[in-house]
């Protein structure tokens, strides 16, 4: 099958041209002013923006936490992915407790065969335990199956939490391996410690979920993570950075030079404290972790992410119905399982609010959501760009299209959206994975199935 995809305004994180590409086999196989060739099949794209597939490297398809499961799996959760523009994702293969990490993964393999991704899909190694279950040995095996990241939990005490021996153990196997180390940083002990006080008072509301983790807990654990990477001499990645206190260390790594980077997630743009405070339990859809932060926060990251001091904007996609599974923590907030949705509305609300208002050029969103994901996470050049020998993984985007987020216009399976409501301009209008066309004027035309599990380079290595 070929496509041509014609006349549109090619954004890459490098460039900004007017062409035609041509797929042939799932690659691009050429890039013109006008190009000459027949295709199986012609994209008018004049007047939009042809862009890279976007990447998103912080998912929770159908997983274990909290006493329940995420509530949408590989099909429905990358279905949701593909409406939105994503085309690949790194989902993170938790590892129970107890269990080896073999297990673990063979665990998130059979999730794809069930259910099957509408695209490419990798997998992150989340180690929790190497006492029982793990062991540095099977770690160290992980990349040759293309599993180079290893992520770290430094809170969920008690659940899925690892003491700082963990993770500088495996941070001295990743420094080994060329795996990339991930952690979610935030002082478990300390805000275990605060949640029980708060409990004992009789504060059970969402609210006190995010003031029983404040921003320093989150600074603190950041600040730790960078130092003990530099003793281990790993390349570290945090993920969900909420605020200025774990924003400070990184900028202090990146002006440093140190092998330290961070992402932000759209809800923390986006969504401040006070979303927890909504009454009739409306509260707890915005129970995440790191919480939403008071609203100061939001130009910071916005910042931060103009000025290379983060590097990359995820979703954290990690949804739990309000109705059944959020209520779990009707009387208490500790048991309200922690995560939200979000992957479907990423592009839509950083390029609105993002490049449509001046916060960021159209190519740095390229780079934000795409580009950069690609090269952390051994996924460049094969994604992350458009260029010829490229997975055709395409976006023919279009800016002035209006779409109203609503848990009634997404795909996920989660009862609610975090953004229900706004209005933005600018939406997918056809998208690719790897040549094939699954989107196409909002309605699916791609079969679960069409999506890979995609093998991943080490950090800093090419992926061709
Ligand atoms: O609340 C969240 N973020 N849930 C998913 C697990 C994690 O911490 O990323
Ligand atoms: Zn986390
Ligand atoms: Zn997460």
């Amino acid at each position: 099958m070929s496509v041509l995809i014609k006349g549109g305004r090619i954004v890459t994180a490098a460039d900004d041209y007017v062409g035609d590409i041509f797929i042939e086999d799932g690659k691009v196989s050429l890039i013109g002013g006008s190009l000459d060739v027949r295709a199986d099949k012609e994209i008018d794209a004049g007047g939009k923006y042809v862009i890279p597939g976007a990447i998103d490297p912080h998912t929770h398809m159908e997983m274990p936490f909290g006493g329940t499961v995420s509530c949408d799996d590989f099909t429905s959760g990358t279905t949701s992915a593909a409406f939105g523009g994503t085309t690949a994702i790194v989902d993170f293969c938790l590892q129970e407790p107890g269990q080896s990490l073999p297990d673990a993964l063979a665990t998130w393999h059979e999730k794809i065969e069930r259910a099957k991704p509408l695209v490419d899909v990798g997998f992150h190694l989340a180690v929790t335990d190497l006492k029982e279950g793990g062991t540095l040995e099977d770690l160290a095996r992980a990349p040759d199956e293309g599993v180079t990241s290893y992520k770290l939990f430094m809170a969920y005490k008690g659940a899925i939490m690892v003491d700082d021996e963990t993770l500088f153990r495996t941070m001295q196997v990743a420094s080994e391996t060329g795996a990339l180390i991930m952690v979610h940083a935030e002082n478990g002990d300390a805000i275990d410690v605060l949640v029980k006080e708060a409990l004992a008072e009789g504060k059970t509301e969402p609210k006190w979920h995010a003031a029983t983790r404040p921003p320093i807990t989150e600074g603190e654990a950041t600040n730790r993570a960078i130092q003990l990477a530099r003793v281990a001499g790993a390349p570290l990645y945090v993920v969900h950075v909420s605020c200025d206190e774990a924003v400070q260390p990184i900028a202090r790594a990146r002006t440093s030079d140190w092998q330290a980077w961070g992402e932000t997630c759209t809800q923390y743009l986006f969504i401040d404290e006070t979303a927890l405070d909504q009454p009739d339990f409306e509260g707890a859809k915005y129970v995440y972790t790191p919480p939403p932060r008071p609203k100061q926060n939001q130009e910071i990251l916005w910042h931060a992410l103009a000025t290379d001091v983060l590097s990359v904007v995820s979703t954290d996609h990690c949804p739990f119905n309000w109705d059944g599974q959020k209520t779990l923590g009707k009387d208490d907030f500790s048991k309200i399982p922690n995560g939200g949705p979000g992957i479907e509305n990423r592009l839509h609300m950083l390029h609105h609010f993002g490049v449509r208002e001046g916060r960021l050029s159209l190519r740095r969103f390229v780079e934000l959501v795409s580009t950069n994901p690609a090269r952390f996470f051994g996924l460049y050049p094969r994604k992350g760009t458009i260029a010829v020998g490229s997975d055709a993984d395409i976006v023919v985007f279009d800016p002035e299209k209006r779409h109203t987020i609503s848990a009634q216009t997404h795909h996920s399976n989660i009862d609610y959206n975090l953004y229900e409501g706004t209005e933005v301009v600018g939406a997918p209008d056809v998208v690719l994975v790897r040549g094939q066309v699954v989107v196409e004027n909002d309605e699916l035309v791609g079969e679960p199935g069409t999506g890979q599990f995609v093998k991943r380079a080490r950090f800093g290595e090419e992926l061709r």
